[in-house]
């Protein structure tokens, strides 16, 4: 394709969303992308957080964190190019290790998965034995190797319940733990804020710990308050990484593509997307006649490190390379494989 047909191309979606001379720009990068990527057999594998330009250009596969997992470890490309996070690409790596894992920034983290080290979750299972651990994909491989089975925002609850164990251990996202404890009826405790000596008084089937999104624990129930005084028929959607309060004031919750799908297949014009903000552009641009209710401050700065220069300079230089040593890789493998057997797998409907 052209650059000029890129051009094309991404002005039919994002002309309300993206400035003109911006898409310029974009397209002729996007067309040497696309031309890079195919001299390299690789394969583009898109977070639905990427900025629109990004997001409608050169990715193969987009989507929410299962279902990248699943596509990471189905294809036949030589090399994975992975606009997303960190441990993202390590779980293409993971379950690719043949492939080359190219991520496009050096750093581009998650508050989450620094949350949280592979001798925490060692503590844990010695401070509780026998006890599942169930780990959130959003954390390292270490971790991961440390890990029974991992679960994503779209599967957790149904993860939970496979394991038909009394207790488990749910690492490392605090507000995750508590929405799927609540959803599935199961009371929490954080060891880290209990006495050790109080357990055996309490009745408790989850033990949490105390990671955070640094983007989605800033949503409050007063957002939702003052969008629906200002808009009472606005549909509120949050990400179940947003505290629990504010997951129960909303109208549904689910994984990043649940709320594409969500928006997509409701009637209702207008929508309150508690997320990380690039979504409801890429959301905007997909439905013209629906209106995103904006309160787009909260752009995840770790997503915001993939740009289309540095997606272009991964595919040139090859960089930057993931890679996990073997003796943790294949220990996280079975973690993450385990939560791919479960279940259809994709978003919650
Ligand atoms: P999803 O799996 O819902 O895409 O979430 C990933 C993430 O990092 C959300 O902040
Ligand atoms: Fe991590 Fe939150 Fe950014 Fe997702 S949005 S990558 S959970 S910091």
């Amino acid at each position: 394709m052209s650059a000029t047909l890129m051009y094309e191309k991404m002005k039919e979606k994002l002309s309300r969303v993206v400035p003109d001379a911006e898409l310029r720009y974009k397209a002729e990068l996007a067309d040497r992308i696309l031309e890079l990527k195919k001299e390299r057999n690789a394969v583009i594998l898109a977070h639905n957080y990427m900025e629109p330009a990004l997001y409608y250009s050169v990715p193969d596969i987009t989507g929410d964190s299962l279902e990248l997992s699943r596509k990471a470890a189905q294809t036949d490309a030589d090399v994975i190019v992975f606009c997303g996070v960190r441990f993202m690409a390590e779980t293409a790596k993971i379950l690719s290790p043949e492939k080359t894992v190219l991520l496009p920034a050096s750093k581009a983290g998650c508050s989450l998965a620094a949350s949280i080290t592979a001798e925490d979750v060692r503590n844990l299972k010695a401070q509780f034995p026998g006890v599942p651990v169930v780990t959130y994909v959003n954390c390292y491989a270490d971790v991961k190797a440390e890990t029974d089975i991992c679960c994503t925002s779209s599967n957790a609850a149904m993860v939970v319940e496979s394991l038909d164990s009394e207790q488990v251990i749910f690492l490392p996202d605090e507000y995750l733990a508590k929405n799927v404890a609540r959803e599935t009826g199961k009371t929490i405790i954080f060891p880290s804020k209990t006495p050790q000596a109080r357990f055996d008084e309490l009745n408790y089937q989850f033990i949490g710990w105390h990671g955070k999104c640094e983007v989605h624990e800033r949503f409050t129930v007063e957002d939702i308050e003052n969008a629906r005084r200002q808009f009472p028929d606005v549909i509120v959607l949050a990400h179940p990484e947003c505290p629990p309060e504010v997951v129960e004031a909303a109208d549904f919750s689910g994984s990043t593509t649940a709320m594409v799908k969500y928006v997509q297949e409701n009637k209702a014009e207008r929508y309150l997307l508690l997320t990380e903000c690039s979504m409801g552009d890429n959301i905007a641009a997909e439905n013209p006649d629906k209106e995103m209710v904006r309160m787009c401050s909260i752009r995840c700065p770790h997503m915001n490190q993939i740009t289309m220069e540095d997606t272009l300079a991964a595919l040139e230089k090859m960089q930057y390379v993931i890679d996990v040593p073997e003796e943790i890789r294949v220990r996280a493998f079975d973690a993450v494989n385990r939560m791919l057997a479960i279940g259809p797998g994709g978003a919650r409907d």
